[in-house]
């Protein structure tokens, strides 16, 4: 999705949207930000997608947060969101959620659905997207599997809202 945006946040982040030329900050980040991180192949393929669009938060040169969004028909998903770990807590995921909803709605997708997916026990994402209004739809039973393979498989939330 074609989108320009360089906006500052307070105490010097600058946010805009990612493109190829940024893939090895984003594999990075990503390598830092999960235990399960994506293959630099994939985070490739979602910079170079038309139906994409990649938001990061920088301090500095230094690439410390990312949304990936993507266009599904007429509705819109986030694929992946991300803070670095030693800049967690400070509002950054909230800020760069809400720049995404904004970056749809300027797209067109103002009352399209915003949906997402998230492991049940990732408390950090499910208080985070409910503070930003999304709701439960859907749950998927045995859908992630641990990586100890005695544990059982975690449930898949599904969670959706409006885009403003
Ligand atoms: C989920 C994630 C993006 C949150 O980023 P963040 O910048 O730390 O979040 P924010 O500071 O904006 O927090 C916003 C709200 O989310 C909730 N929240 C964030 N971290 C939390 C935690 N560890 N435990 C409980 N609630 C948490 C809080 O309600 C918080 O509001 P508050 O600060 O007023 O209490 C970050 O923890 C992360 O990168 N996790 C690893 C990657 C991941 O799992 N991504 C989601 C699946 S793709």
């Amino acid at each position: 999705m074609d989108y320009t945006v360089t906006e500052a946040l307070d105490q010097g982040y600058i946010v805009r949207a990612l493109h190829e030329a940024d893939l090895d900050a984003l594999w990075i980040l990503d390598n830092a930000a999960f235990t399960s991180p994506w293959a630099k192949s994939q985070l490739q393929e979602e910079l170079g997608n038309p139906q994409a669009l990649v938001l990061g938060i920088f301090l500095g040169e230094t690439l410390i947060a990312a949304l990936l969004l993507r266009q599904q028909a007429d509705e819109a998903w986030v694929f992946r969101v991300m803070v670095h770990p030693l800049h967690r807590k400070k509002g950054l995921g909230k800020q760069l959620m809400k720049i995404g909803l904004k970056a749809l709605s300027t797209l067109g997708f103002t009352g399209k659905m915003l949906r997402l997916e998230v492991a049940e026990n990732n408390v950090a994402a499910i208080e985070l997207y409910k503070i930003l209004g999304f709701a439960l739809t859907r749950r998927r039973e045995a859908y992630y599997p641990q990586q100890d393979p005695m544990l059982p498989a975690l449930a898949a939330i599904e969670m959706a809202r409006l885009i403003p």
